[in-house]
């Protein structure tokens, strides 16, 4: 498998679970993140997607809000040291504009210095299917006006270029933890042929053996993305 996404979900219920503050779950969501991409590196997967954070979810309270970002700022600032040991490129897809330009600039430093590494940790952040989709459509009508696009040459491929990330592969595997399921505006062009998994795990009790056994059933299916047997 070259590329595994996966929606983080559950922090919420974790933390609540054990009567705490939600962004509490969101903080152990943090560790897991952190086993994640070890589990990925021993099993040799060249692409880590995350659904860290979705145009959606800035309708949360404010202080949840907050308390993500602050959370991903010190993810950046505790985990460059380790992407270059382990020679991991960081990349963000997104609608960047929404984030704060102190992050932003942190992201594009970080991305800038592990741009020269072939493994990536791609971070999902203000983003929505939909809304890459529609700037996608955006970008090539206004190619097209402009005449640096001819209307008539517009197919799939064309499409797939104007999207966030258009050189990295269409996810194999997505997995969803907490038990839900839909992909919740995740991916929706790049998942057409993507195998789903779905654990009840809690995102932040997510570790090796979950992570295994998502692997163990995605060995088992038989993809045949729309053709025959
Ligand atoms: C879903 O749980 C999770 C999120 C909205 C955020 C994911 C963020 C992290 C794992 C932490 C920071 C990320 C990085 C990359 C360091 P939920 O709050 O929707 O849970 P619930 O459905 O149980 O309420």
């Amino acid at each position: 498998m070259r590329h595994l996404a996966i929606i983080m979900d559950g922090n919420g219920r974790w933390a609540e679970a054990r009567g705490l503050p939600r962004t509490e779950g969101h903080r152990e969501g943090a560790k897991s993140v952190r086993r994640v991409l070890e589990c990925c590196q021993r099993a040799d997967i060249d692409y880590l997607t995350l659904y860290a954070f979705s145009v959606e979810n800035w309708k949360r309270p404010k202080a949840e809000v907050d308390a993500l970002m602050g959370l991903l700022a010190l993810y950046l600032n505790e985990e460059e040291k380790n992407l270059h040991e382990q020679r991991v490129r960081l990349r963000v897809m997104g609608r960047r504009t929404d984030l704060s330009p102190v992050l932003l600039d942190r992201i594009e430093a970080v991305e800038k210095a592990t741009a020269g590494y072939a493994r990536q940790l791609i971070l999902c952040l203000s983003y929505g299917g939909r809304t890459e989709i529609a700037a996608a459509a955006k970008a090539i009508a206004a190619a097209a006006k402009a005449g640096t696009l001819d209307p008539e040459t517009i197919d799939e491929r064309v499409l797939a270029d104007y999207l966030y990330l258009p050189d990295v592969p269409d996810p194999d595997l997505i997995i969803r933890t907490s038990g839900e399921l839909r992909l919740s505006n995740f991916l929706l062009w790049q998942a057409a042929y993507s195998e789903l998994y779905v654990t009840d795990t809690l995102w932040p009790d997510f570790g090796q053996a979950d992570f295994d056994a998502a692997l163990a059933s995605y060995a088992k299916r038989d993809r045949r993305f729309g053709t025959h047997r």
